[in-house]
């Protein structure tokens, strides 16, 4: 059997679409800039919404790539064979070009030809939509598939929650689809069926001809245009063509394995648990690595991506340890991710350094506190178990409790910094539950406590609320205005993180700034802190804010009524707060670097010292 490689398996699937007119196009960012519904690009048509919907691509009505996708819902299932947080899609497009009598020929000569993946026709099975309300049955797509060379008992008519796909995020184009499946063994029974976990059929392919556009009401409209959306995942094929049981076996995790090895001294494959926890360390790693490197750079934070990528390092640390696995080891393995993608993603070559820094600075973070939080959860599960114990002692009929109090898990996330999914499946693992919907509360009380306003969001990007990041975020807000000093007033927020240890603003500048502008920033910074200017806060309404010129993202997530924040005349911005009282609390500000981000955006980090 000829084997695949990644290399090879890319290469193939653009060429077969090139060579059928279409253009190559680079795979767009994790973070989806269309879609506002979605963290991440779940779909390899998801950065393609707009001109699914109509839109002109410059690149023409053909298009094909290899999207790098990152979809969380399953994190917890990762660690059995075939499930990635991360996973790349090979996939081709017809924007109003081509639709079902091209398609489906094509995905046909692709699975068997001689030159591509050749499948005998008779391993193939593929499912069509039944029909329902929206749309009829696909009887063309059958037909199409049976002249291919389908065998007509191999094709399934399914409902819609087989055969239906999208949208990517809560709206947008979707529609009936074709999912094509390799049959690795007999049907377990003579009703099984492309739907049926025996794993007789394993799904290799999908086209989606897509015809409509769910709007926000929920209805399904016509598009303008017929589309075809196709979508291969990697890894799953991969693993189908080269007759491994799990995705962990391709070439993709073949040195991150040996790295482990060579890190632990433990075999993947010497047990179960040994082999879960290679796995759940080799797939968050690598979407580790791709989320850091990614063009826009994600960091470990207390809220949106960044608090997934938080929530994966930091699973990806408790896993780790249960096989003795060193610290800094995390970026060590994705080193070998680098190497072992850099040519498919050069972006991840280019911010090598930053995500070795990113992966080492939360590694060793989580470290600090993981083996006393680990305690802490001990006592609370012996607790409970204590409790049970002694009361069932007492009285026969009483019910053992199996649930972890809201303000216990809280505790653990705020001094120990366990995500509480950490703790649901830490507790899961002991026969317990956490009560989720009183975390919430707990952390919603702590939040309302810290004065941290009602946006949620942190526009401003405060992660938490002691002294130091207040303090952080007031610095920010005064760097912000004294950037549009020096730089000119066009220069704006593009986004901002802040720990206890720093600040990190980016903002649009075509250039590097030069040392004297830096130095003019920084100046006046300070200057303003000397003045111990009052940071006064004001909530008014957001037509008012516009009209007196606040800074900042005039969003409905605002809402009608804004918070504004103040420093003397020098800067205004509407923020969630919390600040600083007066200026003179920040101490001396100090710009510690200034770098790209990206196309136009600059990066600062910068510190305050206290004498
Ligand atoms: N958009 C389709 C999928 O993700 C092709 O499976």
């Amino acid at each position: 059997m000829k084997e695949y490689t990644s290399e090879n398996l890319r290469e193939m699937y653009l060429g077969f679409f090139e060579k059928r007119g279409h253009k190559v196009i680079p795979s767009a960012s994790l973070i989806p800039e269309n879609d506002p519904t979605v963290l991440f690009t779940t779909a390899g048509m998801h950065p393609l919404v707009p001109y699914l919907l109509g839109e002109k691509h410059p690149a023409g009505k053909r298009l094909t790539d290899v999207q790098k996708c990152v979809r969380t819902g399953d994190i917890d299932d990762v660690g059995d064979e075939r499930h990635c947080t991360f996973f790349e899609m090979l996939g081709n497009w017809s924007l109003g070009d081509y639709f079902k009598k091209e398609m489906i020929p094509w995905s046909y000569e692709f699975l068997t030809g001689e030159e591509y993946l050749h499948i005998p026709s008779d391993s193939l099975a593929v499912t069509v939509f039944a029909g329902d309300e929206t749309a009829p049955r696909d009887d063309e797509a059958a037909a199409l598939w049976e002249k291919a060379g389908i065998k007509k008992e191999n094709i399934y008519f399914m409902p819609r929650e087989n055969n239906w796909w999208g949208p990517a995020g809560l709206t947008g184009p979707c529609g009936t689809d074709t999912e094509m499946f390799v049959i690795r063994k007999p049907k377990c029974s003579p009703t099984c069926n492309p739907d049926c976990s025996c794993g007789a059929f394993l799904e290799i392919w999908n086209d989606v001809f897509m015809r409509f556009n769910k709007t926000a009401e929920g209805k399904f409209e016509e598009l303008k245009q017929k589309n075809v959306d196709t979508g291969m995942g990697l890894e799953r094929a991969l693993c189908v063509l080269n007759g491994k049981t799990s995705v962990y076996e391709t070439d993709l995790f073949a040195t991150a394995i040996k790295k482990i090895e060579e890190l632990t001294g433990k075999r993947y494959g010497e047990s179960e648990e040994v082999t879960r926890a290679f796995r759940v360390l080799l797939d968050h790693v690598r979407t580790a690595t791709f989320m850091i490197g990614d063009e826009k750079g994600i960091s470990p934070s207390n809220t949106d991506q960044g608090y997934i990528l938080r929530r994966i390092i930091r699973r990806a640390v408790r896993y780790g340890r249960k096989i003795d696995l060193p610290e800094g080891a995390l970026a060590k393995i994705a080193e070998t991710y680098v190497e072992k993608y850099k040519h498919a993603y050069p972006e991840l070559e280019t911010n090598k350094a930053r995500i070795a820094e990113e992966l080492n600075a939360e590694e060793a973070k989580f470290s600090k506190t993981l083996q006393q939080g680990l305690k802490e959860f001990e006592k609370c599960v012996n607790g409970i178990e204590r409790k049970n114990a002694f009361m069932s002692a007492k009285d026969p009929s009483y019910v053992p409790e199996t649930v972890i109090g809201g303000k216990q898990a809280f505790h653990l996330y705020d001094t120990y910094g366990f995500p509480v999914e950490i703790t649901a499946e830490m507790a899961k693992e002991k026969g317990l539950t956490v009560d989720i919907a009183a975390y919430e509360e707990a952390f919603k009380e702590h939040q309302e406590k810290s004065k941290a306003g009602s946006e949620g969001k942190f526009a401003c990007g405060l992660a938490d609320h002691k002294t130091e990041t207040t303090r952080l975020h007031t610095a920010t807000h005064l760097l912000h205005a004294a950037l549009k000093k020096v730089l000119g007033e066009e220069v704006n927020q593009k986004g901002s993180n802040i720990t206890e240890e720093r600040l990190r603003f980016d903002f649009n500048f075509p250039r590097a700034m030069s040392e004297e502008e830096i130095r003019a920033v920084e100046n006046l910074v300070n200057e303003k802190i000397k003045e111990n200017l009052p940071v006064v806060m004001k909530e008014i309404p957001l037509a008012e804010a516009k009209k007196e010129e606040f800074t900042g993202l005039f969003e409905s997530k605002y809402g009608d009524v804004v918070k504004t924040y103040s420093i003397g005349d020098f800067s205004r911005e509407i923020c969630g707060g919390p600040h600083a009282e007066n200026t003179g609390e920040l101490g001396k500000f100090k710009i510690v670097k200034e770098q790209s981000s990206g196309a136009g955006i600059r990066r600062i980090k910068a510190v305050l010292i206290h004498e």
